[in-house]
């Protein structure tokens, strides 16, 4: 019985593949993105992990995504253990839909408007609206996003104007944009939480004074300059406890949610990474290493399988 993890960025395997081998792990990888499904064949035996990720189609691999929902459909309906499944899958893909669950789950979120429908000329001018409503200075992101790409802050409606007839603007690839309100940080850094398994692993800032808003932390999207990360040691907050509620009210056993402490005194959560990318310098720093936190929760649920699968034989089922 082994682990099956699904993804279509081998460029981010190596932390994970590593910390598997290390703990013994049978692992494989299961590369999303093209190629046939057999509706009527039985799934392997085994435990699965989705990574898959929001910015798979600025990697070339378009349909990523519905492959992805189709696989983990099939698994789920022959009762396959999924870790980060179906349910999850779609959170990733949306930012609209992550604001909206963590606003009713009584987390706060930057106040935002989703604009359905951006291309070039009259269709912007949704956009343009909700600029107005907003008040500047104010965001504007895809709301299928990843890695911080096509996140701009605009001063003025007018700006935006600009950018939307200039050659820079790239049109949303599930059409929908979201502009948001700029959250002034007290300080330069965001903090993001990292959650394995139901449990607080650690938490991280990222400098924004230095990084601005492109803050892939994996190793295969460094830029060599001095890290702007660094492990946000003995982080305790309440907000901890309520990242966790909402983890297990949706099924997210592995994520990373990311808060902004703003010059008011709000705490604004507006990013949950359930496809999460650990910084290597950080991981090595925290007391437990998130790579492998997540192999030892994934031989866990491998055993729990393997158990079940002989309790099966011995019933003669
Ligand atoms: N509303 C906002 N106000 C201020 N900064 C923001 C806001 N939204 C995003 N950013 C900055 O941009 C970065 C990337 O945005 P994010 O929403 O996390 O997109 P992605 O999914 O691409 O990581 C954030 O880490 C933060 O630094
Ligand atoms: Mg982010």
């Amino acid at each position: 019985m082994k682990l099956h993890v699904l993804h279509e960025n081998p460029d981010w395997y190596p932390p994970f593949a590593a910390a598997f081998d290390a703990e013994g792990v049978a692992h494989e990888e299961w590369l999303l993105g093209e190629g046939s499904l057999d509706l009527d064949a039985e799934p392997p035996q085994g435990v699965f992990w989705s990574r898959m990720s929001a910015s798979s189609y600025t990697r070339g691999h378009p349909w990523a995504k519905d492959h992805t929902r189709a696989v983990l459909c099939w698994l789920e309906a022959h009762g396959r253990r999924v870790v980060n499944g179906r349910r999850v899958l779609e959170l990733e893909m949306s930012k609209a839909e992550q604001l909206t669950a963590l606003r009713r789950a009584g987390i706060a979120v930057p106040r935002t408007i989703a604009v359905v429908g951006a291309g070039p000329g009259e269709r912007a001018r949704g956009i343009l609206d909700a600029a107005g409503r907003i008040g500047a200075p104010f965001i504007v992101k895809p709301n299928q996003g990843g890695k911080g790409l096509g996140v701009r802050r605009f001063d003025s409606v007018r700006e935006l104007a600009e950018h939307l007839d200039g050659p820079a603007w790239e049109p949303p690839v599930d059409g929908v944009s979201l502009v948001q309100e700029y959250i002034r940080a007290a300080e330069p850094f965001i903090t993001r939480v990292e959650i394995v398994g139901g449990e607080f692993l650690y938490a991280l800032t990222a400098d924004t004074a230095r990084g601005g808003f492109e803050l892939c932390p994996a190793d295969a999207c460094a830029v060599p300059t001095e890290s702007i990360f660094a492990l946000r040691k003995g982080f305790e907050h309440p907000i901890i406890e309520r990242y966790l509620a909402f983890a297990a009210e949706y099924g997210i056993e592995i994520a990373g949610f990311e808060f902004i402490e703003a010059d008011d005194g709000r705490i604004l959560t507006y990013d949950v990474n359930t496809n999460t990318n650990y910084n290597p310098e950080v991981d090595a720093a925290a007391p437990r290493s998130a790579p492998r936190q997540i192999a030892r929760y994934l031989t866990s649920l491998l055993d729990v399988e393997a158990a079940l699968a002989s309790a099966h034989v011995r019933e003669g089922r």
